[in-house]
C-alpha cells in the first residue's frame, strides 16, 4: 500500500534529533523524500543515512537567511520543489526574567520564531507555484500557557502560533495549509536541558523537577517523539485537508489543568 506522503518532498529543520528526526523518519516511511536539515550537519547526514529512502542530510542555521536560502536551493536541486516543511529546529534556555541576559532572550526568539519565519519564506515560492503545500510548525504547549523561568521560550512559541495563524490566512488562496503542534514535555536533548536548567535555577534536585514534569498532565506521563511525529504526518497528509491555522495539542491534557 502506498504511504500517505508518497512522492512528496519534505524538509524537516532540526531533523538531526528528537521530534524532527522522528518526524522525518515517519514521513520517509510514508513515502516522502525527506531532507533532514540541522545546525549539526554531520548528525543530519547520519540521520538521513539511517532512514534511507533517498533522504538527504544537510546543514542549516535557521537564524541565518543566506544559510536557509542555500539549504532550500540544495533541497530543490537534489529532491525537487518542496511540498512539506516541518519547522522543528528549536532551543530551550531558562532564566528568571529579572536575571535574564538580553542575549539569552534574543537567541531563543531568533531560533524558535525567526527561524520558523525564514524557513517558511524560503519554501513558500515552491508551494505557491504548485498551488499546494503544507507547513507544520512545532510550537509547544508553552505557546498556550505560561511557564516560569521559560518566558523567552514561551513567548517564542506563542509567537509561532500567531505566525501560523497569520501565514495560514495569507496563503490559503494558494492551497497551502499551515498548522502548528503543541507538544507537552518529551525526553529529548532539548527537554532534558530544560529540566536540568530548571533544577539549577530553582536550587532543587532533578528528581523533584521530574516528579513535577511527569505529574503535570492528567495522563501523568511524558510524551514521545513518535506521538508528535504521527500528528505531523496526519497534518501533512491528505487526511487533513480542511484544517489550517490550527495548533494541535499533543500534551497529555496539560491545557486543561
Ligand atoms: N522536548 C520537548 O519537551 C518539547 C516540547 C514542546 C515543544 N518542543 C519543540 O520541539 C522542537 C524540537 O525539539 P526537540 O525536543 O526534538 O529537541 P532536540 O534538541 O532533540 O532537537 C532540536 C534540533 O534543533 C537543532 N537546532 C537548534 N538550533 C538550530 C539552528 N539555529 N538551526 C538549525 N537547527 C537548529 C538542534 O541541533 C537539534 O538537532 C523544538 O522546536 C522544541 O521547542 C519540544
Amino acid at each position: 500500500m502506498a504511504g500517505r506522503l508518497q512522492g512528496r518532498v519534505a524538509v524537516v529543520t532540526g531533523g538531526a534529533s528528537g521530534i524532527g528526526a522522528a518526524t522525518g523518519a515517519l514521513f520517509a516511511a510514508e513515502g516522502a523524500r525527506v531532507a533532514f536539515a540541522d545546525l549539526d550537519a554531520a548528525a543530519a547526514r547520519r540521520q538521513a543515512a539511517t532512514v534511507g529512502h533517498g533522504s538527504l542530510g544537510l546543514g542549516v542555521d535557521v537564524v541565518d537567511e543566506d544559510s536557509v536560502m542555500a539549504m532550500a536551493g540544495a533541497v530543490r536541486e537534489a529532491l525537487g520543489p518542496v511540498d512539506i516543511l516541518v519547522n522543528s529546529a528549536g532551543i530551550m534556555r531558562k532564566a528568571w526574567v529579572k536575571d535574564m541576559p538580553r542575549a539569552l532572550w534574543d537567541q531563543v526568539l531568533a531560533v524558535n520564531l525567526t527561524g520558523t519565519f525564514l524557513a517558511s519564506k524560503a519554501v513558500l515560492p515552491d508551494m505557491i507555484a504548485k498551488n499546494a503545500g503544507r507547513i507544520v510548525n512545532i510550537a509547544s504547549i508553552a505557546g498556550k500557557v505560561g511557564e516560569p523561568t521559560a518566558s523567552a521560550y514561551s513567548a517564542s512559541k506563542f509567537g509561532v502560533i500567531g505566525f501560523t495563524r497569520s501565514l495560514a490566512i495569507e496563503v490559503a488562496k494558494h492551497n497551502v495549509l499551515v498548522n502548528a503542534i503543541c507538544p507537552g514535555p518529551i525526553a529529548t536533548p532539548l527537554g532534558e536541558q530544560g529540566w536540568r536548567e530548571g533544577a539549577e535555577i530553582e536550587g532543587v534536585g532533578l528528581d523533584r523537577i521530574m516528579t513535577r514534569v511527569n505529574g503535570r498532565s492528567p495522563l501523568g506521563r511524558l510524551g514521545t517523539v513518535e506521538q508528535v511525529a504521527r500528528m505531523a504526518a496526519f497534518i501533512a497528509s491528505d487526511d487533513c485537508d480542511f484544517t489550517t491555522g490550527s495548533a494541535f495539542n499533543v500534551d497529555g491534557g496539560i491545557i486543561m489543568t
